[in-house]
């Protein structure tokens, strides 16, 4: 009797197996079409939403080669006809300087046929910097030039003690000198790192034919600086108040030089053994014979295009709080 029980167990064991493998079957089956029909639809709703994104891209493309079309340089091919913008930057190793240059750099960026000569106050060139401008995609010219130790600012010292930028600008020039062409339409602009440029300026500048002249806002202790327009629309004089006395009391913001005039008297060089304040007076006196031949640019000189901002010096008492417990600094590892 309980042989034939175990027997009987046996064989409903036995069925119970062959049940579970033929469901296992079944299952496994019906999971993989699931699965096939899953990922089929996924791939389906990808390439959609592919397609969805490129005819937005397709339409965005349109909607700007229309926009194109009605800007003043009548669309791209115009562009690389424009006369080039030599644009003069120094640049000196700080703790904002990366901040300032990617400032400048997407301002920059979006004038068309600008080539940004960017001459970096150090023995050599910096990693910081050449990686900015490779970055940006923009045509450039990256040179150095170290101030002599003589002419350097010392830490705390007033800045009006001694003149920037000076061995930097020439270097610029004769960048320029060796390698444009005299014949080239363009001018010159000497862009600091530090102020804020309304993409105006540059198109104000563009089609200067000798020296342009605009106002220059936030400069000189004054909300704008710019120069006196008579009723012919020539300069007569200088609306500033720190020493009106200048013969070109302007910003070195404030004007642009035409290529062909520069290539006139090629040979000038920006010194430091000059007066507190002259010296955008001693090149312009070089460049310009009188008053009324300079080009008056943004709207008979009421509109401003240009600041000279200049950002404050950044408070980073906290780090030497950290070296003051044997910490590193907190830019370890990480470009700032
Ligand atoms: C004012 C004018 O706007 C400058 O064009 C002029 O060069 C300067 O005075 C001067 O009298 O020399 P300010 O704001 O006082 O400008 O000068 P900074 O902005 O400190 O320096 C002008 C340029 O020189 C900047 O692009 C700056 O990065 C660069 N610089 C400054 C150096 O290359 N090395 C330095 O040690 C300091
Ligand atoms: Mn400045």
């Amino acid at each position: 009797m309980q042989e034939t029980m175990t027997l009987k167990n046996k064989r409903i064991i036995i069925y119970i197996v062959i049940l579970i493998f033929l469901l296992w079957g079944i299952k496994g089956i019906w999971w993989s079409g699931t699965s096939d029909a899953k990922s089929v639809s996924l791939i389906s709703e990808t390439t959609l939403r592919q397609e969805n994104l490129i005819s937005s891209l397709k339409t965005e493309v349109a909607r700007l080669q229309l926009q194109l079309t009605k800007c003043p340089h009548g669309g791209q091919d115009d562009v690389s006809n424009l006369p080039i913008i030599y644009a003069i930057t120094p640049t000196h190793k700080r703790p904002v300087q990366k901040a300032e240059l990617t400032r400048l750099s997407h301002t920059l960026m979006l004038v068309p046929n600008l080539r940004w000569i960017i001459v970096e106050d150090s023995e050599t060139k910096t990693d910081v910097v050449a990686k900015l401008l490779a970055k940006s995609g923009m045509q450039f010219i990256h040179l150095n030039a170290a101030t002599p130790k003589e002419w350097k600012l010392r830490a705390k010292e007033p800045r009006w003690n001694k003149p920037r930028g000076v061995i930097q600008r020439n270097a610029a020039l004769q960048w320029i000198r060796d390698n444009v062409d005299p014949g080239t339409d363009g001018v010159i602009y000497f862009v600091d790192d530090d102020n804020s440029y309304s993409l105006e300026v540059f198109d104000e500048m563009r089609n200067v034919k000798g020296v342009g002249v605009w106002p220059v806002g936030l400069v000189g202790g004054l909300l704008v600086e710019r120069p006196k327009v008579n009723m012919l629309g020539k300069v007569e004089g200088w609306l500033t108040v720190w020493s009106p006395q200048r013969p070109f009391a302007i910003d070195m913001a404030g004007f642009a030089v035409n290529l062909k005039r520069f290539f006139q008297q090629s040979d000038w060089k920006f010194a430091y053994e000059v007066e507190k304040g002259y010296q955008e007076s001693i090149f312009l006196q070089h460049f310009v014979n009188s008053l009324d031949e300079l080009e008056v640019k943004a709207e008979n000189c009421t509109k401003v295009y240009v600041w000279h901002t200049r950002t404050e010096a950044v408070n980073l008492n906290q780090e030497d709080v950290l070296r003051k417990k044997g910490k590193p600094p907190s830019n370890v590892g990480i470009e700032v």
